[in-house]
């Protein structure tokens, strides 16, 4: 039997090349080594987005859109939407009695999202519950381990914290869970700083090739590197870091004529809208393609909620034993 894994992304806005690098190109290889679960996470979106949620939907149909352009495969992964899978809301009620207060006050991440997410009203009950929500869509499916970037660490431990909480009160249910951290470093926005949905800083995966140029038309370059004529430091360079990620893909020649200032940061933004743009170009044909028929992509997702339902309620009749709920 193959070891179970899950992991999931909030439906808040367009998947961009920071998820393709940092999440979804990983998971596609884990497919066939592990059963996965891949989910979107609307009630996490709906955590930080209540107060105008007009648009969850459409990124929730257009996620899954994205994931099965870039690889994900409906017939080896399942593929599924929390909110339709009603276990995630029960198993996190019955960690929410017995999670402290200060478990969750102290999380970094919470901290970090009330400061960066400041536009929206988020001291609120639900959200301070976030990690909760995390560890029970983890512990539903007994993963034993979650593909995630390091910002997700302290979730991870917080699950393990309160699965073990769980074992000592209720019994031995839980095993403890592992990250499967992906090695690509993070990438930053086009602007230099952290690649997020508020700042709009990131390229879409269903970009067209004009807005990809625009993009790269701004984007921030070596900050030494002012005329033609002087030498180029691409290791300081954001634009560099995005070549990075195409290694096979005119790598070395940027390199050398940057570093021998032989060719000006115009083209070399040139050059990379180029290679983003090819290198997209199937992902963006796919994805225009599953979104034509909304409805398959509805369908898909329903019989990823009916498998993992299956799984999810073989825990739920375990845990509500355990607890005491008849
Ligand atoms: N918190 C994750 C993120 O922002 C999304 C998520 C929700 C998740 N539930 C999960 C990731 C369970 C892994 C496992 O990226
Ligand atoms: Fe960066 Fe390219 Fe300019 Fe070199 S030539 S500094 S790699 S944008």
């Amino acid at each position: 039997m193959k070891k179970r894994i899950l992991s999931g992304m909030r439906p808040t806005g367009p998947l961009h090349l920071g998820h393709l690098f940092g999440a979804l190109d990983n998971w596609v290889r884990l497919q066939d080594q592990y059963e996965c679960f891949f989910m979107i996470a609307d009630w996490h979106a709906l955590m930080s987005e209540y107060e105008d949620p007009s648009k969850l939907p459409e990124y929730a149909i257009e996620c899954a859109a994205d994931w099965i352009a870039s690889g994900i495969d409906p017939e080896k992964s399942t593929i599924f939407i929390q909110s339709h899978v009603p276990q995630h809301l029960e198993l996190y009620m019955v960690f929410s009695n017995f999670v402290p207060l200060g478990w969750l006050e102290r999380c970094p991440t919470y901290k970090e999202q009330l400061r960066e997410l400041s536009s929206r009203k988020l001291h609120t009950y639900g959200f301070l519950g976030y990690p909760v929500l995390q560890a029970a869509d983890i512990l539903l499916y007994k993963a034993g381990a979650v593909p995630v970037g390091k910002d997700q660490l302290p979730h991870l431990e917080l699950t393990n914290d309160i699965l073990a909480k769980f074992n000592k009160l209720y019994g031995g249910i839980f095993k403890e869970i592992k990250p499967l951290l992906t090695g690509t470093s993070k990438l930053l926005g086009i602007d230099g700083r952290k690649m997020s949905k508020s700042y709009g800083n990131f390229i879409a995966l269903g970009d067209s090739p004009d807005v990809i140029g625009e993009k790269c038309g701004q984007m921030f370059t070596d900050p030494k590197r002012i005329k033609l004529s002087d030498e180029g430091h691409p290791d300081e360079c954001n634009l560099y870091s995005y070549f990075n990620l195409f290694k096979d893909k005119l790598l070395p020649e940027v390199r050398e004529y940057c570093v021998n200032a032989k060719v000006g940061c115009a083209q070399c933004k040139k050059d990379l809208a180029d290679v983003i743009s090819e290198y997209l170009s199937g992902i963006r044909t796919k994805r225009e393609k599953l979104l034509k028929d909304k409805d398959f992509i509805r369908d898909i997702l329903k019989e990823g909620a009916k498998k993992a339902n299956k799984a999810a309620s073989e825990t739920m009749t375990e845990v509500r034993k355990a607890v005491g709920l008849v």
